[in-house]
């Protein structure tokens, strides 16, 4: 939800901010802009509607004159329609800020300070601008800290006042915040990704902190404008690994990453055979003492959580219940000391998971969080943090985070499972030798690419597609639809196999593409009827199954099957068509399969 850098430093500002923003578009991508400082505190702004790149042509033809220092913004809009005018830097009187988050009482704000006929946009960010300016009379932090009084909401600022030439100062509250200093200067952004090139080690700017930016030093001042020190930390991914490495995108490169994702991410995990969370200083008595489970997430890692949920009950049978974040935190779930709450996010910063996060420590209950982002605020906040180690996910859609989540749930199952009484030795270590055959089994379908290619093709004519399956694979059909219908803009929809009769079924008619999965043993036959069913409708049935499966002759048009001895590994080879069905039917759409419209990569706004 919006990308922010800002730099003051002797290398050239603007270069600075536009490759900044190339690799903080994935975060929001309607409109971008940057505002130059000239050394002696004239700030000029350039904004372009549209991608950075448009932002960078205009920028390379305007023969902007050096300058050292500068904020820069990439906009996934909330507040107003996606034009110039609402496009980030805003200016007020001395003051220039850019600004990822909601201000939540712009109107009343408004009001108070009498800006209407003043404000040239629809932003709630112009009105943030507009109130700072209102308290500056030459001390920043007194305005800061008088607009903080006021402002209500989540933002990440950085701000730019015309008489203080070279300095940027930044605050934040929920909304993300990391800052780094290097040879080459002082440097802010929303995401590491931005800064890696720059320095290895950064640290993650505390809320309600405010940050001050020269050209040789930073300063971090807490609540009580107190210098304190930044907690650095070290980055954890290289350079190349946020790079696209010769793909064409980089959804198609973090694809063919999870192999190698995964072995990062369970590997260390394995002492004698068995899961092991002693590094991570996870106890056992976290697993043996809760009474049942609720796993909070959105999304793509909320369709984790299903797996991990249709994995947990029958192994652990105690009850594990599944909640979208945004429901969670304001219906009044269910969670106390006895409910181990599981909160996945890849981001780490996803604003309904954190709130959610919240109530559920609130609530009294242990909370394990089940994170891709080293250090963000989900990990830190929690009380137990598994990291995945997916590396850096640029592409909106998520597909190595997810993998990666799924095999944190094996993990997770596996453990309680043993420390539950309710798996001996034997019977873990042979789930974790089948977890790892799953490595080799996505390698094989990363071979064979041409026929799913081939299924896109027929996808992409569709206006609406359906996915059935039935227990774990109704898990995984609700990712798989959640991939299509993001990057190719079709309509998908998941239902459990079983339940079309009751209403759904009346959509199918000649041609409608049914991606069907029975991977399942026990439900398989039940499956089979209902594909018949949509079969006799005119269905262009998409079959996966277990390569050991045996099909009725003519049940479906196109047939994928996994290498899984075992039904309770079948998702990740099965997932990995998914990803690439949803991938190739985009690319034949002609669409930018990396930014699908209306989309950011983290959700930082509710
Ligand atoms: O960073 P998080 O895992 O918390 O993000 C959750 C969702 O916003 C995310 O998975 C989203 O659904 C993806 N675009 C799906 O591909």
């Amino acid at each position: 939800m919006c990308g922010i850098i800002g730099y003051t430093g002797n290398l050239d500002a603007k270069e600075v901010l536009l490759k900044g923003l190339s690799q903080l578009e994935y975060r929001g991508y309607d409109s971008a802009g940057i505002a130059l400082e000239d050394g002696k505190g004239d700030v000029s702004l350039y904004k372009q509607v549209g991608q950075v790149a448009n932002l960078k042509e205009v920028c390379q033809n305007a023969g902007i004159p050096l300058s050292h220092c500068g904020i820069g913004h990439t906009r996934w809009a909330t507040h107003g329609g996606v034009t110039e005018q609402n496009a980030h830097p805003h200016q007020a009187g001395k003051v220039t800020l850019i600004h990822n988050g909601i201000i939540e009482n712009y109107h009343e704000l408004t009001d108070t300070y009498h800006l209407q006929g003043q404000l040239v946009s629809e932003t709630d960010t112009e009105v943030a601008a507009q109130v700072i300016d209102h308290f500056y009379d030459g001390d920043p932090l007194k305005a800061i800290h008088s607009a903080l009084e006021v402002l209500k909401g989540s933002f990440a600022f950085c701000i730019l006042f015309a008489d203080i030439p070279e300095r940027i100062y930044c605050v934040r509250n929920v909304s993300p915040l990391v800052a780094a200093m290097s040879e080459q200067g002082a440097f802010v952004a929303s995401d590491l990704t931005a800064l890696i090139s720059y320095s290895s080690s950064y640290f993650i700017v505390p809320e309600y902190h405010i940050m001050v930016m020269e050209k040789d030093h930073i300063t971090l001042l807490d609540e009580q404008n107190q210098p304190v020190k930044p907690e650095m930390l070290e980055v954890n991914w290289d350079v190349e690994s946020a790079q696209k490495g010769g793909y064409p995108f980089y959804m198609l490169k973090e694809i063919h990453e999870q192999p190698e994702a995964i072995r990062k991410t369970v590997l260390p995990r394995i002492k004698d055979g068995l899961p092991d969370f002693e590094q991570e200083q996870i106890p056992d008595s976290l697993f043996r003492n809760c009474q049942n489970i609720a796993i909070v997430a959105c999304g793509t890692a909320m369709y984790a959580g299903m797996v991990g949920k249709a994995l947990m009950e029958p192994m652990l049978r105690i009850p594990v219940s599944v909640n979208i974040a945004s429901e969670f935190r304001y219906e009044q779930p269910l969670a106390d000391e006895k409910t181990l709450v599981i909160v996945i996010s890849q981001s780490g910063e996803t604003i309904d998971t954190l709130a959610a996060l919240r109530l559920a420590k609130n609530l009294g209950a242990p909370v394990l969080s089940v994170v891709n982002v080293k250090g963000s605020t989900i990990a830190r906040e929690s009380d137990y943090v598994l990291y995945t180690h997916a590396g850096p996910e640029i592409a909106v859609a998520s597909t190595k985070a997810y993998a990666v989540q799924l095999a944190s749930m094996y993990l997770i199952a596996c453990r309680m499972s043993f420390v539950r009484g309710r798996y001996t030795v034997q019977e873990g270590k042979a789930f974790i030798e089948n977890l790892l055959s799953c490595v080799p089994a996505i390698e094989k379908i990363l071979e064979q690419t041409d026929e799913i290619e081939k299924a896109a093709h027929h996808i992409k004519a569709a206006s609406d597609t359906y996915f059935i399956g039935r227990g774990l694979d109704y898990a995984y059909s609700l990712e798989g639809a959640l991939k299509l219908k993001e990057i190719s803009y079709i309509h998908a929809e998941a239902y459990a196999a079983g339940e079309l009769k009751h209403g759904t079924i009346a959509l199918i008619e000649e041609n409608t593409p049914v991606v069907a999965f029975a991977t399942q043993s026990h439900v398989f036959q039940k499956t089979i009827s209902n594909i018949r069913e949509v079969r006799a409708r005119g269905a262009y049935v998409i079959l996966i199954t277990k390569e050991s499966a045996e099909i009725p002759e003519g049940i479906c048009d196109i047939h994928f099957t996994v290498d899984a001895k075992n039904d309770q590994f079948t998702g990740l080879p099965t997932v990995v068509i998914l990803q690439l069905l949803a991938y190739y039917t985009s690319l034949s759409k002609g669409l930018d399969v990396d930014k699908p419209r209306n989309l950011a990569k983290s959700v930082t706004v509710e």
